[in-house]
């Protein structure tokens, strides 16, 4: 099996470092402090979450619901029911007059999965009464003798939803009355969460404890890799690990995912140079995601990406040099784009200097300029 994950969580064997914040949301948790934790997107908050829930399996049931793409509460309640579905809650009160109770009386339409399991398509809402199913699922876990550690993926997504700020208020007050229940909420989009969590007149505001995730530190990421591959008694060369890791600017998904790819190689690369004739192929092969991006910008945010993709990173764009190869004449024109590149996540800030969000993207421009 190829060890470098790129998707999911499996176990701590595949997983690297992290360990202070493990330790931080696990001590947290233990003296039942909810948590926001928050970071850009691929860093590695997911998976994060499931290792955690690795560590508590003992001591917590643990529920996690990904609520992206939903757009409404009966889409929000129906995502948290099919969590607590497939969690041990489950396990343990499978067929249980309690469980099923609670189906009912939400509404839930069942319906069961190739795998056996049973999850909800639909939840039929009383229209007057927005929050009853909410409602009588947190009854549901709160009158159940356990405690729960409960994940909500994705939760910038509550505020794409009509009626948000009821809505927030009436979670609000759900969670606060979970005795037995930790929340965690994770999400990437920051100013989202910072309207939920940092705003003063918002229900949620300082409720719960801001853990911010960063980078896997470069050592322990290298370490890890040289590791993954000796357990697998393959050989590697450690000058293409340190370029893997700085060609990916330690971006957890990427440096994962050419690690993978590495790994998936028959012969092992000699070096950086026949590393990097496979790795021009890899990125190509990628063409069809980015070929119809010219048409989504104005030209001056496209030359500003190929600028900043040659350079990779980049610490002001006001420079000359940078205007002279992004062929933008004005400083008022380059403010103007780059802030519409890092509102639309084409570029982000990473230790105070910009770079492109895709890490692919960033090298397929420099193949294709
Ligand atoms: N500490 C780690 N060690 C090894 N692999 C990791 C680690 N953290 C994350 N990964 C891998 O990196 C990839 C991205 O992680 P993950 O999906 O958890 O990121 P995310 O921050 O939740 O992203 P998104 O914001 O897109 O949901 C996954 O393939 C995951 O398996
Ligand atoms: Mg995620």
């Amino acid at each position: 099996m190829n060890p470098f994950l790129i998707k999911g969580y499996i176990s701590p064997q595949y997983f690297c470092n992290r360990l202070s914040e493990t330790d931080t949301l696990i001590s947290a948790i233990r003296n039942n402090q909810d948590i926001t934790l928050f970071g850009h997107r691929r860093l590695g908050k997911s998976a994060l979450i499931h290792h955690v829930f690795h560590k508590l399996q003992k001591e917590f049931v643990c529920i996690y619901a990904d609520i992206w793409g939903t757009s409404s509460i009966e889409e929000f309640t129906r995502e948290l029911v099919n969590g607590v579905i497939s969690s041990k809650v489950f396990a343990r009160q499978r067929f249980s007059e309690k469980l099923i109770n609670l189906l009912k009386s939400i509404g839930a339409s069942v319906s069961i999965g190739m795998d056996g399991l049973p999850s909800v398509d639909v939840i039929y809402n009383d229209r007057n009464q927005k929050f009853k199913s909410l409602e009588e699922l947190f009854k549901f876990l709160n009158h159940l003798d356990i405690s729960i550690l409960f994940a909500i993926d994705e939760f910038q997504e509550i505020k794409k939803y009509d009626n948000q700020i009821p809505f927030e208020g009436k979670l609000r007050s759900l969670t606060q009355q979970s005795n037995n229940i930790v929340f965690l909420f994770s999400g990437s989009e920051q100013h989202l969460l910072n309207e939920i969590f940092n705003e003063y007149k918002m229900p949620f505001y300082q409720s719960t404890r801001m853990v911010s995730l960063g980078k896997i530190e470069r050592n322990a990421y290298y370490k890890f890799i040289i590791s993954q591959f000796k357990k697998a008694e393959r050989e590697v060369k450690p000058e293409i690990v340190d370029h893997i890791l700085e060609i990916s600017h330690l971006h957890t998904y990427y440096v994962q995912a050419i690690s993978n790819f590495l790994f998936s190689q028959e012969t092992a690369p000699s070096g950086i140079n026949e590393f990097n004739v496979l790795f021009r192929d890899f990125i190509l092969e990628k063409s069809v995601f980015y070929s119809e991006l010219p048409e989504r910008l104005t030209k001056h945010q496209f030359s500003i990406l190929k600028g900043m993709a040659k350079s990779g990173m980049m610490e002001n764009p006001n420079s000359a040099h940078f205007m002279e190869i992004s062929n933008i004449r004005s400083s008022s024109s380059m403010h103007r784009a780059v802030n519409s590149l890092l509102e639309k996540q084409l570029i982000i800030k990473d230790n105070d200097k910009l770079r492109l969000y895709d890490v692919f993207l960033e090298h397929y421009l420099r193949y294709t300029l």
